[in-house]
């Protein structure tokens, strides 16, 4: 039955309104800040680390529940200050309203130690190197009152946390078994070891040793001390800086898992969960492949006043000032790293022998030499490197890629899917789905930034009719649309005219493409100009694109290497998937036993 708030029931509820006695409101802002044992974990090592600790120690009993204890080398604290610490809304960390919007530590709030303590039995041992001697304050989770008395240990702070909420069942009987609460202590203090390869970070569980971070010579060896070995391999760095935004990290090529456990997003040295970021990486990874999810490790860095750091009581959570141009480097950053030409000799040493790419059973008749084009292509110079001034801001951002000798001779198509190429360098697959979308991709992009579109006008116009929403995002790209050469406008209620289309777009697929350019745009919800552009010349090249199984002639597949070759980024379509494959002559040549 819904709560009525009116007449006498109400008045009883408000009517007495009283401050509440400071354990109660220590204990109400602790159910913000500490849920379970992990969020205990991940205060305390935020702690040890803003305190410059290099060496952190995480002991646990009965995953977390029994007891969790955090020692460090860091700075330690005079005995004032150690007093102070355990006072709500005491911080080091800012001393004003303005330091909000450039904090530089993790923590800044000043409410993690009082609420921690007001649900747990307490004790902080410390000592900052100068004072006599270091000092140990307990603090009694019902009074709030503390005991002090002298202590001896080394520089550093050692938090000692037990039977965490005993005085709060409620929440007590929320927690997970040892095990389950345990598990996420462990991706705690595992994620935060990501950004700091020379810190070393020990977790002990019941007396057993789980994890032994040593410092490591570079963040790949922390990655990999982290995700696995196994992942080492498939690990490729990325970086891509927009603006005042960098992205930068690791992602596993090739390797992937069944859930996102081995995402891990920094932003300033902070571990977050965002939604930007997260849509970021999964469109950046779908664009390969729609099975499972690739290892990433992202680190985003910016200017600390283009982040809002305090919008969430466990600080896991970020707003950004410009998430379109967040969205963009982090996409790009992953897509790059993830499309750059395949090695052939990964993928012949990867395949087992019966199911080798040369397994004698599966070798189709070689193909008839093409005579009659391949001189044509022998005729051409060298083909020249991409031009550097790529038409989109996008585009510059990515490095240059590697073409290694670009020469090579048309010998054929593959399953009327591929065009192979012999190359000094072995043998090279190209798409020729992708390969085209890649070049008129470019095509329409330059046509945007040149103002020249090409129209092909229509004998009969034609009428697309949506829905309310649809039709407001096709509203929305009318102007991108007549950049790149529709001859469109709204006719009535949700109806469209389209009496004209760029010439690569035959009638039949004008329907097709509006749809789907429609669908990638509800789906994302970015209205970034550069975005907005890019994707209708997206949609619209891998509509205009010749198919797979499509037969071509010597000429046009020469013509059209020739013209991917020429483009911005020949080994990734704008959709990010691998547009060349290369076996390297020198792994055909292993495999056959003759080097
Ligand atoms: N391990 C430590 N070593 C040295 N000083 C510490 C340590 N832990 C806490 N402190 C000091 O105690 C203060 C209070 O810590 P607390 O975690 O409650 O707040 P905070 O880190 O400033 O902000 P937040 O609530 O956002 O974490 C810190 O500002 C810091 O000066
Ligand atoms: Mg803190």
């Amino acid at each position: 039955m819904p709560l009525s708030l009116s007449g006498e029931h109400y008045n009883a509820l408000v009517s007495a309104i009283r401050v509440l006695p400071s354990d109660l409101v220590n204990q109400i802002a602790a159910g913000e800040v500490v849920e379970r044992p992990a969020s205990v974990v991940k205060e305390l090592v935020e702690n040890a680390i803003d305190a410059g600790a290099r060496t952190i120690d995480v002991i646990l009993e009965n995953g977390g529940k029994k007891r969790i204890e955090i020692r460090d080398d860091g700075s330690g604290m005079p005995h004032d200050d150690a007093l102070l610490a355990i006072e709500r809304h005491a911080t080091s960390k800012i001393r004003e309203f303005d330091d909000l919007t450039r904090v530089r530590t993790l923590g800044f709030r000043g409410e993690a130690l009082p609420s921690i303590a007001s649900v747990s039995r307490f004790t902080l041992t410390t000592f900052d190197g100068n004072s006599e001697h270091a000092i140990e304050i307990d603090v009694d989770p019902l009074t709030g009152s503390r005991t002090s008395r002298p202590a001896a240990r080394d520089r550093g702070t050692t938090i000692s946390v037990r039977e965490l909420f005993e005085n709060v069942p409620a929440r007590r009987k929320f927690l997970r078994s040892s095990e389950a609460e345990f598990r996420s202590i462990v991706t705690v203090v595992s994620s935060y070891a990501l950004p700091l390869r020379e810190h070393a970070f020990r977790l002990e569980h019941n007396g057993r040793i789980v994890l032994d971070l040593a410092p490591a010579s570079s963040t790949r060896e922390r990655v990999a001390q982290v995700i696995g070995s196994e992942a080492e391999e498939a690990l490729a760095d990325f970086e891509c800086t927009i603006g005042a935004v960098r992205a930068s990290g690791f992602v596993t090529r090739g390797l992937r898992f069944g859930s996102r456990r081995n995402q891990f997003f920094f932003v300033n040295g902070r571990l977050v969960k965002d939604r930007v970021l997260t849509h970021a990486a999964t469109r950046a990874s779908d664009a390969f492949d729609f099975d499972g999810h690739p290892a990433i490790v992202l680190f985003l860095d910016l200017a600390p006043e283009l982040v809002d750091v305090n919008v969430h009581p466990a600080k896991t959570e970020v707003r950004f000032r410009d998430s379109s141009q967040v969205h963009v480097a982090v996409e790009q950053g992953l897509r790059q790293a993830l499309g750059v030409a395949e090695e052939g000799s990964g993928l012949l040493q990867s395949t087992q022998p019966d199911s080798s790419l040369f397994a004698p059973q599966r070798f189709d008749p070689p193909p008839q030499p093409r005579t009659d084009f391949t001189p044509l292509f022998q005729q051409r110079a060298i083909v020249q490197p991409p031009v550097q001034s790529a038409p989109a801001t996008l585009v510059e951002a990515e490095p240059q890629p590697q073409l290694g000798d670009l020469q090579g001779r048309v010998i054929g198509q593959y399953r009327l899917s591929y065009i192979l190429l012999d190359t000094p360098g072995g043998l090279r697959l190209v798409d020729q789905h992708v390969a085209h979308e890649r070049v008129l991709f470019d095509r329409y992009l330059a046509r945007i930034e040149a103002h020249a579109p090409t129209t092909q006008h229509l004998l009969t116009p034609m009428l697309y009719e949506s829905g309310a929403a649809e039709s407001a995002v096709l509203e929305s790209h009318l102007d991108e649309l007549r950049a790149v050469g529709f001859d469109i406008e709204r006719f009535s209620g949700n109806a469209f005219a389209v009496s004209g289309v760029p010439p690569e777009l035959v009638q039949k697929d004008v329907e097709s493409f509006l749809r789907k350019l429609i669908d990638a745009s509800l789906e994302e919800k970015s209205s970034h100009l550069v975005r907005v552009r890019e994707k209708v010349c997206a949609s619209l090249a891998c509509q205009a694109a010749i198919k797979v199984h499509r037969p071509l002639g010597g000429e046009e597949m020469a013509r059209l290497v020739a013209e991917l070759l020429q483009s911005s980024n020949p080994f990734a379509c704008p959709h990010g998937r691998p547009i060349i494959v290369d076996i390297k002559h020198l792994d055909i040549e292993r495999h056959f036993h003759r080097k």
